[in-house]
């Protein structure tokens, strides 16, 4: 497309902009020991902080048709322990391209599945931690050390996909995920054992090729997502990402009973085609309805194609009625924003706080962090200062702690000034200052999703 036929449009397909700036794939696996450290990193925290995010090992074919969400992951770890930082690393995820690329012998496993796309998420399932993507990117199992050790399909258990945004009951421990292919119209509920074995796999019907990017899960129900954006087929053989804006497919959500089957889902239409790529928390309310906290745009690859965020997201709450079968939409805070997450004690329990990343500038990046209390209906926002760009804010429980919202956020902070990274932990009760902020001696890129994951 020329620069003619964006004007004329209103799209934007410049995807050389995601391949520069703090976008732009870092080549250096490094490991750093003895970090410098301002203010003082909370004793009881001992683990690492984990992220990942698309990284192209070779450069990129076709750089005005790149895809942020294209291109092999890249894994960030940061070590705490006794007060102190002890390592940072990062190191490419050893899919396929990522191993012709650095030459080196494969990792073992089994064969189906694809693995160049393992960029989303790091997640913990029991004692093992796997770097995740949806549409049947096969879990890649990590070291402690960010080794990519083996792929992984849970010995042999994995249906035909995994995601990115599988849910943990904290009461039993159980992690429970909504998986999908672009090549088959349906979905599959997955019910993976704190030992890491799919003990329950339920197919869904879902016509109309559908991204499914998140869920939400409550005591009753796992959240299936039905929104409008779609794979084109016609797309498929010249993008790395073939997603299109479908507002005729619609918009609703699926309650699926967490031990019903695909007949005992109950769909709920929402009004207009609003679209969500991620939820926060979800509870069910006394009345019967499911309550669900989500990231809501008013379209999605309408004026971009190829940056997801490129528009503005507000936090909304959405209510699932099973007896109309209808949705209900309320605006919780209109300030731009995305990556919900909230403390995870409280999955699918009634709830009152959620911690966002926040900015007035997309696609430049997230300017600060943005704490709403769904009680009270304020937000409360801080913002990092000049040239200080944030990715996703994580929230570790205090040692000891039960209450909500005692614990510490985490966020990895892009220095537009030095091109490094800092990463500031603050107490999620006292938003003011941070306790401790830690001076990467590297950039850090944009990406999109981690976990603190505790010795
Ligand atoms: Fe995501």
């Amino acid at each position: 497309m020329t620069s003619d036929d964006t004007m004329a449009t209103g799209l934007t397909r410049d995807g050389s902009l995601y391949l520069t700036g703090n976008y732009a794939p870092v080549r250096e696996e490094i490991t750093a020991y003895d970090l410098t450290v301002d203010g003082q990193i909370p004793a009881e925290l001992s683990g690492r902080l984990l992220r990942v995010g698309p990284n192209p090992v070779a450069p990129v074919d076709d750089p005005a048709n790149h895809n942020w969400l294209a291109g092999t992951g890249m894994m960030h770890g940061l070590r705490l322990r006794h007060g102190r930082a002890e390592w940072y690393r990062n190191r490419f995820v050893r899919g396929t391209e990522v191993l012709a690329a650095l030459d080196e012998p494969p990792v073992p496993g089994p064969t189906r599945g694809f693995d160049n796309s393992n960029n989303t998420n790091m997640i913990r399932i029991g004692k093992e931690v796997y770097a995740v993507a949806e549409a049947g990117a096969l879990p890649m199992l990590v070291s402690y050390d960010l080794r990519t050790e083996a792929r992984c399909d849970f010995g042999g258990t994995l249906g035909e996909a995994f995601t990115a945004h599988p849910r943990v009951d904290p009461v039993t421990g159980e992690t429970h995920a909504i998986t999908y292919t672009p090549q088959h119209e349906k979905v599959q509920y997955q019910v993976v054992t704190p030992e890491g074995r799919v003990r329950r796999i339920v197919d869904v019907p879902l016509p109309g090729h559908v991204m499914v990017h998140d869920t939400c899960l409550t005591e009753k129900y796992i959240v299936i997502m039905d929104m409008p954006v779609t794979f084109s087929p016609e797309a498929a053989s010249t993008e790395t990402v073939p997603l299109r804006w479908n507002p005729g497919h619609g918009c609703r959500v699926g309650l699926l009973p967490r031990e019903g089957n695909a007949e005992d889902v109950v769909w709920c239409e929402l009004p207009g085609t609003p679209f969500v790529f991620h939820t926060g928390n979800a509870y069910d309310a006394e009345d019967g309805t499911v309550v669900m906290e989500v990231v809501r745009y008013e379209s999605m690859f309408r004026t971009n194609l190829l940056h997801p965020l490129a528009d503005p997201g507000h936090l909304y709450r959405w209510t699932a009625d099973p007896a109309t079968r209808q949705v209900s939409e309320q605006l919780l805070d209109d300030r731009a924003q995305e990556f919900p997450r909230h403390d995870e004690r409280r999955v699918g329990r009634d709830y009152r706080y959620s911690y966002t990343i926040t900015s007035d500038d997309m696609p430049q990046g997230f300017t600060g962090l943005l704490k709403y209390d769904v009680q009270r209906g304020t937000g409360e926002r801080i913002d990092y200062g000049p040239g200080m760009l944030t990715m996703e804010t994580v929230f570790v429980p205090s040692a000891g702690s039960t209450a909500e919202d005692d614990g510490w956020l985490m966020a990895y902070l892009h220095d537009t000034a030095t091109e490094r990274c800092d990463v500031v932990i603050r107490h999620a009760q006292d938003l003011t200052d941070p306790v401790a902020t830690i001076h990467l001696p590297v950039r850090v890129p944009f990406g999109f999703h981690g976990n603190w994951v505790a010795d």
